[in-house]
């Protein structure tokens, strides 16, 4: 007899919907190994991660989040690996058509990441005093298929998930070794089933995101479906008016609201989601035309809570302060492409992609 025990059972539900589509824009400089952009203050209560995601080498950009809940962008440090940008019938913003590339976890003092055109994933631990000081732990490894553009983490901060959006598609799990890093758990690889190229195609019809279930015991994959002529929505949606990919999301525990962003209108979309899980949106935020509003996180600092969105058609990101429902205040527009520019790291409008944030606990 053969007892196999895993700690999550992959039964995996996969959601379709939606459409998301970028477009076109253009070009930055040079390249990076670890550097260093600003010295610090000593004052960081977290960081704020996402990557560069360039076909020439991936970087990850760690930014300091203060008790304020304002960034400063710090250290940059080399994945190990490539960046990739899908196939798309005009080449824009959103290269992975993807939320959560880089996830970072309070947990387990890691943060991990995707090298999408090198079919690897790559973790760092954090120090959670200066969380912008980070260590690769072991090397980059297979991450189960091809085209890697989201990853989830458990609740310990002890195991990764991955979804894999190319050829080879699907989804597949790794235990973090303080020493060796990310190590494929047997057994849980899952195949899609989708008929995809690598680097993937899309907006339509491309994977999504990863997650876990509330209680860790299902992983989630969302796929988009390939749009027909008018779609008749289920009874549960809602239409956020003049919207035009509303594609990434994050939840405040402060407000108990979740904010939406689209890249097409560059518009944040505070919505209240009630115990009937009915939908009703709260305010709508516009922010930077033509910056093409992406991935976010929400940080609570201090017990007051923060959104981060980047904004990569304007190498940004928009910081905006959660006070209460109804309440997102921009506090900040933090320009990415000076300091990193300056600390010779190779970054574009197209290939930016995440937004993670960490705080220690
Ligand atoms: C997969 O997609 C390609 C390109 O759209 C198409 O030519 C092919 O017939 C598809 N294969 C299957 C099995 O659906
Ligand atoms: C990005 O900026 C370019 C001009 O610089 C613009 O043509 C394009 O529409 C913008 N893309 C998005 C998604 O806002």
């Amino acid at each position: 007899m053969k007892l196999s025990v895993t700690s999550i059972f992959i039964s995996m539900m996969i959601v379709s919907g939606g459409r998301c589509a970028p477009t076109s824009q253009p070009k930055l400089s040079a390249n990076a190994a670890s550097r260093q952009m600003s010295p610090s203050t000593g004052q960081a209560f977290g960081a704020a991660y996402f990557i560069t995601n360039e076909p020439s080498g991936n970087v990850l950009i760690a930014a300091d989040i203060a008790s304020n809940g304002k960034l400063t962008l710090r250290r940059a440090f080399d994945v190990g690996g490539l960046g990739a940008h899908g196939l798309s019938a005009s080449v824009g913003p959103d290269p992975l058509f993807a939320q959560g590339s880089v996830k970072a976890s309070s947990a387990g003092n890691i943060v991990a990441t995707v090298n999408p055109g090198s079919n690897t994933l790559a973790v760092f631990s954090i120090n959670p005093n200066d969380a912008t000081s980070l260590q690769m732990i072991g090397k980059p490894v297979g991450s189960g298929g091809e085209f890697p553009m989201s990853l989830t983490i458990n609740k310990a901060g002890n195991t990764v998930c991955a979804l894999n959006g190319g050829a080879v598609n699907g989804v597949g799990c790794f235990k973090v070794d303080p020493k060796q890093g990310l190590v494929p758990i047997a057994n849980t690889v899952r195949s899609l089933g989708l008929n995809q190229t690598t680097p993937a195609t899309g907006p339509a019809g491309s994977a999504s995101h990863i997650i876990f279930s509330e209680d860790n015991s299902q992983l989630i994959a969302s796929v988009k479906g390939v749009p027909h002529s008018p779609d008749s929505l289920p009874s549960s949606a809602n239409a956020i008016a003049g919207q035009s990919a509303t594609c990434w999301s994050s939840f405040s525990p402060k407000t108990g609201n979740f904010f939406l962003t689209d890249i097409g209108t560059s518009t944040i979309t505070e919505v209240n989601v009630d115990a009937n899980l009915k939908g009703t949106i709260v305010k709508q935020y516009p922010q930077t035309a033509g910056s093409a509003t992406i991935d976010n996180d929400v940080a609570t600092v201090n017990g007051n809570d923060f959104l981060y969105v980047l904004a990569p058609n304007a190498t940004s990101i928009d910081v905006l302060a959660l006070p209460a429902a109804g309440k997102a205040t921009s506090i900040q527009k933090v320009d990415i492409a000076g300091p990193v520019r300056s600390a010779g790291i190779t970054i574009s409008a197209n290939n930016l992609q995440g937004m993670t944030t960490f705080v220690r606990k």
